[in-house]
This record gives C-alpha cells, structure tokens and sequence, in this order.
C-alpha cells in the first residue's frame, strides 16, 4: 500500500510518533515469544527475537506502517497443545488470528476472542473442547469454530456481534436449542453436524438445509416442520398422549389434524396467490420484453449481442451492411498477414464468411467470423484513428513482431484502407473474463468461477503481460488491460488480446465508464499509457476477481468512486473478509490465499507510478501465494 510522500517538516513528528509505537510492537513482539515458548511446535515458527517481527516472522502481519501486529496466520504449522492465556490476549491491535488445523485442544482462554480489535477468527479443525466463548470482540465478522469438539450450547453472547458475516460451528458437538439471532450482516452460517434441539428461530429460516444438517432434533424451515405442540392444559378431553414426536398419520381426528388441515388450505390459498403474482411478474416482463425489441432500445452499450449476420447475400440487416461495406472496402487491398499464418484464409473467405457480433469495445465492434472452411477468426473493426497509414502499419509491424507466448493470443492479419481498418485474431470459444465473472448479461444464469480457475487465469494473464512488457526492448504496453479483454481457454489459462492499440486509436472521451474503471490516475488525463499505468489497470482486474464487483462508477456517482477506492475504504475501516465475492466465500481455508492476493492487487494500484510494483515482481508474488491443493484441507495437513 502506498502513502504520499511527507514534507520534511513533518518528520520529526513522524519519527516521534514511530519511537512511540515501537514500545507497542516491542509489546506486541514479547506477547508472541511469550506464545511461542508456551505451546510445543514445529520447526516452521521461526520467531527469533533478534530478527524483524514484521518482515522475518513466519505468519506475522503489522500495520502498514509497522506500528503493530494486525494479523497472525499460523494454519497447519504443528502447535500442539492448548491456547496458552496471558500471550495472543496481549495482541490488542489484532485484528486476524487464524491457528486452523493444528493440533489445538482444550478450550479457548477467555481473552484471546475478546481482544477487542479482532475481526476474523479462525480456529477450525483442531481439537478445542469446553464451551463456546462467551466473552467476544463486539466488531467480530468472521467466526470460524468448525470441526473442533466444543460441547454446550450456542450462547446468547453470539447476539450482541452486530457485524457478524460468517458463522461456522459445524462438526462440534454443540447441544440445545438455537438463540433467535437477529444478525442484519449475517450471510453464511453452519451449524450442521451438531446435536442441536428444537425449532429452528425465524430469524434463520433464510438459510438453507445444508446450514443444519445432521442435529436429527432440529425442526422448522428450512428442515421438516417441527411436530405440533399440544396446546396447554383446556379442559377438553385430550386424546392420549402421542407416543413419539414423529408425525405418524392417525386415523382418528385430533384437534392437532384439525389444525394442520387448517394450515394446508391456508398454505395452499398462499401458494396460488404467490403463484399468480409471479405469473403476472413474468408477463409483465415478456411485455416489457417485447416493446423493448420493438423500440430497439435493448440494442448498444458494450452488450454483445447474438444478431446472425450474413456478410453475402442480399437482404439486409444494419449490422450486416455495416460489416459487408466493411469487408466491400477491403477488397481492393489486400489483407497483410503475419508469420505462419499466411494464406490460411483471404479476404474472399472473408467475404463469404457468415458472422455475428460478440462485442462493442471502446475501439471498435468485433466479430465472430465463420469461414467456408470451419475456421473461425475474430475481426476487429477499428473505429476511430488518430494516426495515419504509416504509423498505423508501424505499430502492426510493432505487434506483428511480438513472439508467440501461450497467454498472447497474436494478431494474425491486418487490413488498412482509408476508410476501413480491420484486425484478424483466433477464435477463442470459451468468453471472455468478464462473461465468466459476471455473465453476460443475456439473463442466462452464469455458473459462479471457483477460486482455482481465477487464480490460474490470474496468473496466466500476469505470464502474458510479463511476456508483452518483455517485447520492444522492454518498452511495450498494452494499453487496454480489462477483464473483457482477457479469453480464457477451457484449461483457465488466460490469452491476451487488444494489446498496443492504444498508441493508435483515440479513446472518445464518451468512452464506457467500464474502461474508465481500469484506468491509472494519470492516463485519464493525459492519455499516455505506460508499463505503469498497465499495472494499475492488472490491479484492477485482481480486484475485480477477488470482490466480483465489476470495476464501474456507480450510477449515482458519489459512493462508490472506483473499485481500488471502494476496497480501500472497506479495509480502511476493517480487514476483513467483507470486500471479497461471496461467490469465494463458500470455499473454506482459503481466507489466506484471498488477502494474499489482494495485497497483491493493492500494491499494483498504488496512486503514485512509481510505487507500482515491475509485472516480475507481480508475477513473483503471485508464484508466491501456496495454493491449498484442494478446496477443503483436511485436518491432517503438514
Ligand atoms: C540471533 O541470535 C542468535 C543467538 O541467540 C544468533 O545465533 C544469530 O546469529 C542471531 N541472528 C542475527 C540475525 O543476528
Ligand atoms: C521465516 O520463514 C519465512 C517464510 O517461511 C521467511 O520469509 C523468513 O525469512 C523466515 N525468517 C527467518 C528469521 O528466518
Ligand atoms: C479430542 O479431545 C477429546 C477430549 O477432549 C479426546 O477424547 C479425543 O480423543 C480428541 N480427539 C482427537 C482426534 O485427538
Ligand atoms: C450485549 O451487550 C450489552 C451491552 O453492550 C450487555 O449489557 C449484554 O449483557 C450483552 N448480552 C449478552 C448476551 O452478552
Ligand atoms: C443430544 O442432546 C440431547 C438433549 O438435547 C441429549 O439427550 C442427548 O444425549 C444428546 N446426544 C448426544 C450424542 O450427545
Ligand atoms: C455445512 O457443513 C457441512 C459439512 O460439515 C456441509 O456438508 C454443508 O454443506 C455446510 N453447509 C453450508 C451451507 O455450507
């Protein structure tokens, strides 16, 4: 993270206050060496104390400005033993603890869940026992208890964390009825696999079965309804008493039948009028639906749309005669070809070829071309130029030279006419990034991308890059780095395109706000584009994978001014596992591996340019993050 440069009066005061803080990581330092003599573990816990806390020490994270420790992750490093009390209860700026999957038992000392900075804890698989703590951190999101072998019941103190996101208590041996929970930020949570008793409250009937699974004496939605309670002592005969609670059809009435008769014909009078508002809903929508396509206002923005079009042939669609005149033009040049790719096609295919629009970017519209033969080409039908044929064929020259690289996908052929300029590339048919992280827009529904396939992307997209900065003596630049930008094969390996057109194209000012999104501070004024402001815009996509926010200004303009800005005003005020997709959140044990890479991120979207890290640096930190071989680690990890 980057902070602006201090005018040299104001050193001294910061030299003052940095002496002060350091008494409180020296606290901080003794605390953890204290932990650290007072519970058995491997040899991977190297705290010496002549060595940096804050950049030796395994699994320690300070503040950025080295004041205190923020963070400590310990997952699977061999502490066996108790949580000694009186050392981590010391940490009072800490705001992460994870010890997951080590070989913890016993309970928990009271004071390390109520450190009252504490943001996210995470003591899954281990051993611990006793109750579940009572005494918590009123700003706790993150509650990880999951896989341990605490006894008791769920306790009331769990009400007063008013900032709860996740809670994660299954696989314990927890007793009792559930507490009525009435947590607004509460999304996730999991108490399967307990011996929990009793209805499950209103306040968490939002959650799904697989939240409950497994406590055979839980009753309510989401599960079987809960077996009617007789009502309290009336001076009506009551039927003998009913032998077990499960619902078992008797032939008499009781007023027990009479009552859930009662409730069927209510619930169904229910069904039908929900039924009907849905119905009325859809026909609404298809209304809308239809006027829309009448009044072709569903057409524009960057939406791709699926419009077949024919280049041959004589009836006219828009698109097509846009297209046709395009490649008409053409025909009185030729088609400059690149390396081995010569002559696999000629305008004649071309001209031929059936094709249909996969997108409108901000220089121009591309299609999907067909030839005769099956192959399939991308065509890119650039808009509007700021240089002349010369340079125009010097920049293609420029690309043309590029060396291959499995995450480049390379421009195959050009065409240059005064009135039209086309660009050829291969057909990549999985979609792009962008349709894959946040669908694409067509209302079909998208199937949510798993962290593995992001991460791989990621980091092949960072190996295409690397190898594009490499290129013109190291001087290349993209230019255009956004998710839509990026076609991602079935194996998530990222390919490239749209890159070293920026030099070339003017960009209206008009231009989607998308765009605008991934753009450096400084490009957005003067236009240049740099190494520098590439990285900036490769930190935007990190962050646009990690929070599956699409990097846009906001409608209304004034909350949310860009991705970088929201994220830092969300870890400004917490660290915590709010900014990323929730999509990432199912996965468990990965909460590392995320901030991890969105350190990453925020290192490459530093405001000034010359804070941003080289792309080998990035790419190096990427290589650097351990990702778990599965989703789900086992308890058994080294
Ligand atoms: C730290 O202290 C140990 C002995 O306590 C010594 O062996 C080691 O060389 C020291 N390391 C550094 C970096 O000073
Ligand atoms: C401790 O281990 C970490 C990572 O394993 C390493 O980066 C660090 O340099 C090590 N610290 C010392 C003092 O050896
Ligand atoms: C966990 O601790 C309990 C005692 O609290 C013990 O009976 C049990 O064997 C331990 N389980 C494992 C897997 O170590
Ligand atoms: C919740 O917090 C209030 C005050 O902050 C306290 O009085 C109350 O005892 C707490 N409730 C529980 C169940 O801990
Ligand atoms: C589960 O809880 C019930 C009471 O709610 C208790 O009678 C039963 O013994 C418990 N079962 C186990 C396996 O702990
Ligand atoms: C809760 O945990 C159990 C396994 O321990 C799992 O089967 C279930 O899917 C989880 N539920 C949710 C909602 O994630």
């Amino acid at each position: 993270m980057s902070y602006p440069k201090l005018p040299p009066k104001l050193s001294l005061l910061l030299l003052l206050i940095t002496t002060l803080a350091a008494a409180d990581l020296n606290d901080d330092k003794q605390a953890l060496l204290a932990f650290a003599a007072a519970i058995p573990h491997g040899k991977k816990l190297n705290w010496s104390s002549n060595s940096s806390v804050c950049s030796l020490w395994v699994g320690v994270r300070c503040a950025p400005d080295r004041s205190r420790v923020v963070a400590l992750r310990l997952p699977g490093i061999g502490l066996l033993g108790p949580i000694p009390a009186n050392t981590l209860g010391k940490l009072d700026a800490l705001q992460v603890l994870s010890l997951r999957s080590n070989g913890l038992f016993s309970s928990i000392p009271p004071d390390v869940p109520s450190i009252s900075s504490l943001r996210s804890l995470f003591l899954q698989h281990n051993n611990l026992s006793g109750g579940i703590p009572t005494l918590l951190a009123s700003g706790i999101t993150f509650f990880d208890l999951s896989f341990n072998s605490f006894t008791g019941g769920i306790p009331l103190a769990i009400q007063n964390l008013t900032k709860l996101n996740s809670l994660y208590l299954q696989n314990n041996y927890l007793s009792g009825p559930i507490p009525e929970l009435k947590l607004a930020k509460l999304q996730h949570l999991n108490f399967s696999f307990n011996n929990l008793s009793g209805p499950i409250p209103i306040s968490l009937q939002k959650f799904p079965k697989e939240s409950f699974l497994g406590n055979s004496l839980l009753c309510g939605p989401p599960l079987e309804q809960c077996p009617v309670v007789p009502p309290s002592p009336s001076p009506s005969p009551s039927p003998s008493p009913l032998p077990s609670p499960s619902p078992s059809p008797s032939p008499s009435v009781s007023p027990e039948e009479h009552r859930k008769g009662f409730w069927k014909r209510l619930s169904l009078k229910v069904v039908i009028a929900i039924s009907a508002g849905v119905l009325a809903l859809m026909l609404l929508i298809v209304i809308i639906l239809l006027i829309c396509i009448l009044l072709r206002l569903c057409r524009g923005g960057n939406r791709p749309s699926k419009e077949k079009v024919i280049i041959t042939g004589a009836r006219s669609v828009k698109t097509k005669e846009d297209y046709s005149s395009a490649v008409q033009e053409t025909k009185k040049n030729k088609l400059a070809f690149f390396g081995g790719s010569s002559h696999a096609f000629d305008l004649e295919d071309l001209l031929r070829a059936s094709a249909e629009v996969l997108g409108k970017g901000s220089y121009g519209t591309t299609y999907k071309a067909v030839l005769e033969d099956g192959t399939i080409v991308v065509i890119k039908r650039l808009k509007e130029m700021v240089v002349g044929k010369r340079e125009f064929e010097q920049q293609m020259e420029i690309i043309g030279r590029i060396g291959p690289h499995p995450n480049v996908s390379p421009l195959r052929a050009y065409y240059y006419s005064k009135d039209e300029k086309l660009l050829v590339y291969d057909y990549i048919p999985t979609g792009s990034f962008s349709t894959l992280l946040h669908g694409n827009n067509r209302g079909t529904e998208r199937t949510p991308l798993n962290w593995v396939s992001r991460f791989k992307i990621a980091r092949t997209a960072a190996l295409g890059l690397a190898h594009l900065h490499a290129e013109g003596d190291g001087r290349f630049v993209h230019g255009n780095i956004k998710s839509s930008n990026i076609l991602v094969t079935q194996e998530s390996h990222a390919s490239l395109i749209d890159f070293g057109l920026a030099s070339i194209m003017r960009t209206p000012a008009s231009s989607s706000r998308v765009a605008v999104g991934y753009c450096a501070p400084e490009t957005i004024q003067s236009r240049k584009f740099t190494q520098k402001s590439d990285i900036y815009s490769f930190g935007v996509l990190l962050l646009e994978m990690l929070t599956g926010k699409a990097p846009l200004l906001s409608p209304g303009g004034d909350d949310i001014a860009d991705l970088p800005r929201w994220v830092q005003s969300v870890l400004r005020e917490e660290w915590t596992a709010e900014v990323f997709d929730v999509e990432l959140m199912k996965y468990q044990n990965i909460e590392e591996e995320l901030v991890q890479m969105l350190q990453i991120a925020m290192a490459c979207v530093a405001k000034a340019p010359d804070q941003r890290p080289k792309i080998e640096e990035v790419l190096r930190m990427i290589e650097g993050v351990r990702l778990s071989e599965s989703q789900n680690r086992p308890f058994s990890e080294d």
